[in-house]
């Protein structure tokens, strides 16, 4: 299962969320998955949901959640199969503090990304945070590119996987269009063999 409990939390979550605890607010885990930060931030004590359109994936982390805290849990709540490009039939607006977006926001053309990014502007708090890793720079050379404009690029992979790419500048250009101010730009890490591409966090706060 990709992404699965045991891979680790980055340091720079880590950092972000120890300085924050005790003021976070309502926390969303964006595109959860089987809840590995999910799980994480509900306990560091801070107010956490979480969504993902894999119904399988959320199952998994229902049952994992009521086996953690017990049988009353509300773990249908709190874990919600839904789709990032319908975010406002999840969550009323101005209902987080901060949204965590790991690994998610890139599993789609641009296009798509542009519709999420409306959704979680709106359900931000004005002055929430908005902490997302993307895949940044080139695509891997032997990727098939569907689609490219001037800072980013949209791939289609063998098995139907769409990847949007960006430069680091023109994702933060799109967040800035949405009314974000960049907070923090992380170091990169190599992602996997090729190395063209690699994974980055930002912190951004709504204005
Ligand atoms: C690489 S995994 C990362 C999971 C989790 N954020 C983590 O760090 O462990 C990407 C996740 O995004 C979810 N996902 C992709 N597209 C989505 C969409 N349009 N709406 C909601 N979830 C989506 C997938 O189901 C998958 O669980």
């Amino acid at each position: 299962m990709r992404y699965a409990q045991t891979q680790p939390i980055s340091v720079n979550v880590r950092k972000y969320f120890a300085s924050v605890a005790m003021s976070c607010g309502i926390t969303l885990d964006h595109g959860c998955g089987v809840g590995r930060h999910f799980f994480y931030l509900t306990e560091l004590g801070i107010d956490t949901y979480g969504f993902d359109f894999s119904e399988k994936l959320i199952k998994h982390a229902r049952e994992d959640a009521i086996q953690r805290y017990g049988p009353v849990y509300p773990a249908d709540e709190r874990l919600k199969v839904g789709n990032m490009f319908h975010l406002s039939e999840l969550y009323p607006p101005h209902e987080f503090y901060t949204i965590l977006s790991w690994a998610v926001l890139y599993e789609c053309d641009f296009d798509g990304i542009v519709i999420a990014l409306e959704g979680i502007e709106r359900a931000l708090k004005p002055g929430g945070y908005f902490f997302v890793m993307m895949r940044i720079g080139d695509p891997p050379h032997d990727s098939c590119i569907i689609r490219s404009e001037g800072g980013w690029s949209v791939t289609k992979e063998a098995n139907g996987t769409i990847r949007t790419y960006f430069k680091s500048i023109a994702f933060s250009e799109q967040l800035k269009r949405f009314g974000f101010s960049i907070e923090k730009q992380y170091l990169r890490f190599a992602y996997g063999s090729k190395k063209q591409a690699f994974g980055q966090e930002f912190l951004f706060r709504k204005k």
